[in-house]
């Protein structure tokens, strides 16, 4: 290897922190849900193909509020996902965040990655909590979603 280059000509190129990775993130998370025949399914079933723009910059929104702080996304998470029902069980969420800890890690610096995993990890398992508690499960020793 020539040692004169830089160390991100050498490796996948990971930007700063910044709107731009927030869009990175977020358009190739969901272009591997889309692809992914667990969640695939899931969410076209309930996000018309012409719907999918406007969702993608709610989630860019989203990401960037929690990553940068920047207050853009003000909606109701729990709502939607409320409405998945069975169809949003512990295998989901597994499938999920395994789709979701290589992104982050592979477009966002270390620290960022890790924010953005721990913020999912915790809202995987409160949705669950959520869901359970509206089907009748008993949520009082559900543990985290792995
Ligand atoms: C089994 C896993 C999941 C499934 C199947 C799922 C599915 C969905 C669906 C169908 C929507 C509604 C899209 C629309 O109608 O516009 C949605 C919205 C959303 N999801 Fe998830 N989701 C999952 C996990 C997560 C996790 C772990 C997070 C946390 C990072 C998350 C964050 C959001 C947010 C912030 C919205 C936008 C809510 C709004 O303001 O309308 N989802 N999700």
């Amino acid at each position: 290897m020539n040692a004169s280059l830089p160390p991100a000509a050498a490796g996948p190129a990971r930007s700063d922190l910044d709107e731009e990775a927030v869009r990175r993130l977020v358009h190739l998370f969901y272009d591997r849900v889309h692809k992914d025949a667990v969640l695939g399914p899931i969410f076209s079933g309930r996000i018309a193909a012409d719907a999918w723009p406007v969702h993608l910059a709610k989630m860019c929104d989203f990401w960037s509020s929690v990553l940068l702080k920047s207050g853009r996304y003000d909606g109701r998470p729990l709502p939607p996902h409320l409405a998945l029902g069975s169809d949003a069980g512990e295998a989901q969420f597994a499938r999920w965040l395994a789709l979701f800890r290589p992104t982050a890690l592979e477009v966002l610096p270390p620290d960022a990655a890790q924010a953005a995993i721990a913020h999912a990890e915790r809202m995987a398992h409160s949705f669950r909590l959520a869901i359970g508690f509206h089907t009748g499960e008993d949520i009082t020793r559900m543990p985290p979603v792995r």
